[in-house]
């Protein structure tokens, strides 16, 4: 049963699938695994964002396809393994990039941008993660790259749920790294501080202190370390030396001390 697995899965071409491949961060995970030789499904909402991401790599050489899907709901995930299926390919390597945040007090947002919250950062990460998994431990060979946060290592007061949702996200990359270790597969979640995409202005913390405060990073030099940190096979990632501090002082500093500063470096500048 588990050779007739192997010998099925052996059939397919692998191809590493990255979501939120048509602009920041997994726009340039997509390009630095393309320059890895890997052949790319890129899955985004926009079709135009997608097309243009793809023309930009062509001279990579690798097999590029795009799909449109939106993740943040439960037909959009299953038309990823569909498009795989009928393209003879199978997800070699899956990279979690799609992600939206939600700035403010919490009981001011509205609720169903939450509920799309949580759908795309934590569910979507789940379904697709549990759709790949068992196909990379069957061929022994590939992983899972999520894009979390060095958010999810502590509460964020005005980003509250999308905080958490990142804490999700590293707890559940660091139980299958565990889960899964010595069967050929690599589970990774890249931790950035801030960096330069439109993600800020989209949940209206273009405003807050942390971007004037904290440094800022390019999606390429994060997609970098995220890319070099995952072929290494490290389990969390954080890009740039300055992240390993920021990682260590959210684990040391007590939560007393550094959820007040974490919400101050949220609130808006706007906000007085
Ligand atoms: N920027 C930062 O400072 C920062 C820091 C730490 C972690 N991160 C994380 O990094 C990841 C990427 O963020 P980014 O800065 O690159 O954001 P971004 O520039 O806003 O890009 C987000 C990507 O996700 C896609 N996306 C959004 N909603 C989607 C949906 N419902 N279905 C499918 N795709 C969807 C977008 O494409 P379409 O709109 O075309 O769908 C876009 O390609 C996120 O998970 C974010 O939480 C960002």
């Amino acid at each position: 049963m588990a050779s007739e697995q192997t010998a099925y899965f052996a059939a397919l071409k692998p191809i590493a699938v990255i979501t939120g491949a048509s602009e920041g961060i997994g726009r340039a995970l997509a390009a630095e695994f393309a320059l890895g030789g890997h052949d790319l499904l890129l899955v985004a909402r926009c079709a135009n964002g997608l097309a243009n991401a793809a023309a930009e790599l062509a001279a990579t050489g690798v097999d590029i396809r795009t799909l449109t899907a939106d993740l943040a709901t439960a037909a959009g995930c299953a038309s990823v393994e569909t498009e795989l299926a009928a393209s003879g390919c199978t997800c070699d390597v899956l990279v979690n990039s799609a992600g939206i945040g939600l700035g403010g007090p919490f009981a001011k947002q509205d609720a169903n941008d939450l509920n799309r919250l949580v759908d795309l950062n934590m569910r979507a990460v789940t379904d697709l993660t549990r759709r790949f998994l068992p196909g990379m431990l069957a061929r022994g060979a590939g992983g899972v790259l999520n894009v979390a946060s060095l958010g999810g290592l502590a509460p964020g007061p005005q980003q509250a749920a999308y905080y958490a949702s990142k804490a999700y996200v590293i707890s559940l990359t660091e139980a299958l790294d565990s889960e899964t270790a010595g069967q050929g597969v690599r589970i990774s979640a890249l931790l950035p501080g801030a960096v330069a995409t439109k993600f800020h202005a989209r949940m209206g913390a273009e405003h807050s202190y942390y971007l004037q405060m904290l440094g800022v990073m390019s999606a390429e030099q994060v997609a970098r370390a995220g890319y070099r940190g995952f072929r290494r096979g490290q389990t969390l990632i954080y890009p740039g030396l300055f992240h390993h501090f920021n990682a260590l002082a959210l684990h040391y500093v007590p939560h007393w001390v550094m959820i007040p500063v974490i919400g101050w470096l949220l609130r808006s500048r706007q906000a007085g």
